[in-house]
């Protein structure tokens, strides 16, 4: 980060003399004041619950403009890399910074691939769960599990822990996300198998059995490597903040991520993909499209607490640019498997539609996003709603972790502290139990 020209005053109206602040530059986007001496200067903090305004990290990784619809990764435009890459391309490149050359690909995938089994003991930590487990409580607690079954890697501060960990969560966690999906389905685990790519060994490892071999479908393998890829990362986002934050006590990497799987689950974040599908099974049971204008009219009165799921985000006051390559692969998936006159599908463009024209839509800067259409394809593929957030869990990984590691390296990392405006009691003393 550069320092700017220009400088901020902040000036008090109580006539306390004015402070100056410095500005930074990015390579791109807004610069930034920084008020890291504000309270020792003034005794007085910042309040931003929320982060509307606060940037709590300086990063090379990820850059969106919400306003054009823009998203990069590394500075590599979000549709090239969709179109050109696969995802052990972009996992390289999220991780070390560069794409890969073939030599290097090939060796990175071959590492990957050669870490995607579990430790055995995992199976019976699994069999603790209740069989009805949701997935995403599942995997909280694998996740954290593994820094019990990889002891070898637990130290935040070596780099040559960070990096074998790094390999192993983005290589364990398709296995733990299709054991997860096993153990619900009452079905044998299927061990991972090195001849497949990462996308088509999810596959496998989610639809095959002992009693068949099972062929991987390459437009089906290329839709699911896409979601991995949309999802890699997405700058300082909830969960990732959450692993950065976790990750500045120290703690290890598997435990950081852990609490981004924790963080993910809820609705407003990654477990919107699985709300958005629940939304249009709802719409279709009580009529269809016939049924959509009712619904927006819900969705428009403050006091029904309902969302249109899917849209609406914190960053981008466009199209997702996310959205619009789901949609595409939907429309891949659908005609693949002949369900192009899937009800939810035209449910979901008829609603977007009707959204995209509605002035509360439109005022409010409310587009798709990318769980729009991302509950679709899955559905569509068979993974089961229930999974859906525990996929974009596992195809985050790679970014969580990138941004851990990027924080540990950052000369000017501390542990991550906020603090707040009090408006509790003020110190007052304890009676006796009889006089309360
Ligand atoms: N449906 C109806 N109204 C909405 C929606 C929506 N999906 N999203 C925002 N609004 C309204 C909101 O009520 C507010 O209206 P008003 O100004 O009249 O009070 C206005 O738009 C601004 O919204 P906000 O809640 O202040 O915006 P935010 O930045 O705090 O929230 C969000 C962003 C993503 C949490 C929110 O848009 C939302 O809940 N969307 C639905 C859930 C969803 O799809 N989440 C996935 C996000 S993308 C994947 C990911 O990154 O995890």
């Amino acid at each position: 980060m550069k320092l700017a020209d220009n400088k901020a005053t902040l000036s008090f109206s109580n006539g306390s003399p004015d402070v100056e602040l410095p500005v930074y530059q990015g390579t791109v986007g807004p610069d930034v004041i920084d008020i890291r001496k504000l309270y020792a200067q003034t005794g007085m903090f910042t309040y931003d619950p929320g982060f509307m305004s606060t940037g709590s990290c300086q990063s090379a990784i990820t850059y969106i403009d919400g306003d054009k619809g823009e998203l990069l990764y590394r500075g590599y435009p979000i549709e090239q890399l969709a179109t050109q890459c696969d995802f052990m391309e972009t996992c390289h490149l999220l991780l070390y910074g560069e794409l890969p050359n073939a030599e290097d690909k090939r060796k990175f995938s071959r590492t990957v691939t050669m870490h995607t089994m579990v430790n055995e003991q995992m199976q019976f930590f699994l069999r603790g769960f209740r069989r009805d487990a949701h997935p995403m409580a599942i995997m909280t607690g694998l996740v954290g599990a593994l820094s019990a079954f990889y002891h070898d890697s637990t130290d935040i501060n070596n780099p040559e822990h960070r990096e074998i960990s790094a390999i192993r969560l983005i290589a364990k966690m398709p296995t733990l996300v299709a054991m997860a999906y096993k153990y619900n389905a009452g079905q044998p685990y299927i061990y991972p198998k090195n001849d497949l790519s990462y996308a088509g060994n999810f596959l496998h490892m989610m639809f095959a059995t002992p009693c068949e071999e099972y062929v991987v479908n390459p437009v089906l393998e290329r839709a699911l490597d896409r979601i991995f890829i949309l999802h890699a990362d997405h700058e300082q986002n909830a969960s990732t903040s959450t692993v950065r934050l976790c990750g500045s006590s120290g703690t290890n990497p598997f435990a950081a991520i852990a609490a981004g799987v924790a963080c993910l689950w809820g609705p407003a974040h990654g477990g919107a993909n699985e709300a958005a599908l629940n939304m249009l099974h709802d719409i279709q049971r009580q009529g269809g499209v016939d049924k959509i204008g009712d619904f927006i009219k819900q969705v428009k009165d403050k006091n029904s607490g309902i969302k249109l799921m899917g849209f609406g985000h914190r960053v981008y006051k466009n199209y997702d640019p996310r959205a619009k390559l789901m949609q595409e692969t939907c429309k891949e998936v659908l005609g693949e498997l002949g369900l192009q006159n899937d009800p939810l599908f035209k449910l979901a463009m008829a609603l977007e539609k009707i959204a995209l024209e509605d002035e509360y839509f439109v005022s409010r800067k409310l587009y798709p996003n990318v769980d729009f259409y991302s509950g679709i394809v899955q559905r569509a593929i068979g993974i089961p709603v229930g999974l859906f957030t525990a996929v974009f869990a596992l195809a985050r990984t790679v970014g969580w972790i990138a941004q851990l590691n990027e924080m540990i390296g950052d000369p000017e990392y501390k542990i991550g502290r906020p603090r707040q405006l009090y408006t509790g009691a003020i110190r007052r003393d304890v009676l006796d139990l009889a006089k309360r």
